[in-house]
């Protein structure tokens, strides 16, 4: 029996809200039966907490004005009192101090002035801030308007005129509306609201998920000029490079200065007066598909070896290994391992943390594991140690339903489908974590895993040269939206360090990598 782990992970909580799943949506479907219930109360996910400026507020109604001084106090004073007599009396006894009182009648009445015209000038300056924040406001909504229907997209079905497709250009990106053309293409849609697949007649697939700004075709994940999004009564809308790059059998014609892109599905043969042939239109990823922003260099193919404090030349078959590609598996919310795959070679890690059993990994990323400790502790972090490695199926199920038992118990008005969400930004769905392939593990000086690690000096020497041990970080904080958890310091994944470098200089993570290295002709 799968016991739950200790030394599983740990992570903060997200803020709700920021939950939108990328999992398949039969999966999250599944998961009230699929998750056997389990609770457990020693680990709790970490809340996120406000930091403190360590400055004592205070309340409200404890605003302290400063006290009126000078005359004006006194002449406050209430009538029968005794700062009133004493003065009623000093004004009656001593009329001829009339100049006196005419200077202070003076001074009076320019503070009185002063304190009008600073008025005046608060007020005049309060009606410009407003004007300039309406002015502001206005044009920031009337922006998108103005620059929405960029071009008029035309789909062309033969012999006819075509219809009409508005784009719309959201963050400077150019936008075209996906259902409508699945409409006019004959594409069958399928999945849920969050996550779509359009399929083309010879069963090639598109897949967007909502939010997110890479797409699946057939399988490979591609990167997107913008994320997809929702529009007009749930019609899905993506950028149009994306189309113009991935679409197969359909042209996409520009013609700056009538402001509009002709779609025609390419005739094979024939005109389109009638007997055309048409081309089936298919998704793929192009061979020949420019890569933006990146410049192969064609010295790649060599990668240095680094230099090491120690003699760490027996693990160089295990940093660097021969199958430089063996251990580029992707493993994530869209590319999912069976139930039943149990990496065949697993070993004890070494390093696991010495109050629970060894954790497992791959031998071969064990070994390389072996040689990053020994460099981590000759640079003094010692303290590190591995909490988890290989996880089954059925520990990743217990792991998944402990941390939905605990956000449902933290916040009992969570619905389950809630907490799920909630879950599935730190936690994989049994069958989504790429702890069952046994090549990653979770590392640090923690009594549990938490994003504080990426405080600590031997997280930024682990960023700085994992890669040299064939290892990647895998949740990065800037890759969020792509790899669909949340920043995770502590999760380690072997790659080789062929690939590792690649991605290291590259500033890819293994979701972009793996969509870059399909893009490149070989
Ligand atoms: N925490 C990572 C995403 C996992 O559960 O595999
Ligand atoms: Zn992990």
């Amino acid at each position: 029996m799968n016991q739950f782990d200790e030394n599983s992970e740990f992570v903060r909580r997200k803020p709700t809200g920021d939950g939108t799943s990328q999992t398949p949506p039969a999966q999250r479907e599944s998961a009230s039966s699929d998750v056997r219930s389990r609770t457990y109360s020693g680990i709790r996910p970490a809340q996120n907490k406000v930091q403190s400026s360590g400055r004592p507020l205070r309340p409200i109604g404890d605003v302290r004005r400063p006290a009126p001084s000078g005359t004006g106090a006194r002449r406050q004073a209430p009538a029968g009192s005794a700062a009133g007599a004493s003065s009623r009396s000093a004004s009656e006894a001593k009329p001829k101090n009339t100049v006196q009182n005419r200077k202070r009648a003076d001074k009076s009445k320019s503070r009185k002035t002063l304190v009008r015209n600073l008025l005046v000038f608060v007020a005049m300056f309060a009606a410009l801030l407003i004007i300039g924040a309406s002015v502001t406001l206005s044009s920031l909504r009337s922006t998108p308007e103005k620059e929405s229907k960029n071009y008029t997209l035309c789909y062309m079905t033969a012999g006819d005129e075509g219809t009409e497709i508005q784009s719309v250009t959201v963050n400077k990106v150019l936008y075209m509306n996906m259902t409508e053309l699945a409409e006019d293409c004959g594409f069958t849609v399928s999945g849920s609201k969050a996550s779509l697949r359009f399929t083309a007649d010879k069963g090639e697939y598109v897949e967007f998920t909502i939010g997110n700004v890479s797409a699946k075709i057939n399988g490979d994940i591609v990167n997107m000029e913008g994320a997809a999004l929702i529009r007009d009564e749930e019609n899905v809308w993506i950028p149009l490079s994306f189309a113009e790059s991935y679409f197969c059998g359909i042209s996409f014609d520009k013609d700056e200065e009538k402001r509009t892109i002709s779609i025609s599905r390419e005739a094979t043969s024939g005109t389109s007066s009638g007997n055309a042939e048409y081309a089936d239109i298919t998704f793929r990823i192009k061979g020949s598909a420019a890569i933006q922003g990146i410049d192969e260099d064609p010295s790649i193919g060599d990668i240095e070896t680094p230099e090491f404090q120690n003699d760490l030349s027996a693990y160089e078959q295990y940093m660097n290994p021969e199958d430089r590609d063996a251990y580029l598996i992707l493993v994530n919310k869209t590319n999912t391992i069976s139930s039943d795959s149990v990496p065949d070679n697993l070993i004890p890690i070494e390093n696991t943390r010495t109050d629970r059993a060894k954790e497992q990994m791959v031998e071969c990323a064990e070994k390389a594991l072996e040689a990053l400790f020994i460099e981590l502790y000759s640079a003094g972090y010692t303290d590190v140690s591995v909490t988890s490695g290989y996880r089954s199926y059925n520990k990743q199920v217990s792991l998944f339903n402990t941390y939905l038992q605990n956000e449902m118990k933290n916040n009992p008005s969570l619905s389950e489908a809630e907490a799920k969400e909630i879950v599935l930004t730190y936690s994989a769905f049994p069958g989504t974590s790429e702890h069952q392939t046994g090549l990653c593990c979770d590392m640090h000086n923690l009594s549990a895993a938490n994003v504080s690690f990426a405080n600590k000096d031997a997280y930024k020497w682990l960023i700085e040269n994992c890669y040299k041990f064939g290892f990647i970080l895998r949740f990065p904080e800037d890759k969020t939206e792509i790899t669909g958890y949340s920043f995770e310091p502590w999760h380690y994944r072997f790659v080789g360090r062929y690939h590792a470098t690649r991605m290291h200089d590259l500033g890819m993570c293994l979701e972009e990598y793996t969509a870059y290295l399909s893009r490149v002709p070989s």
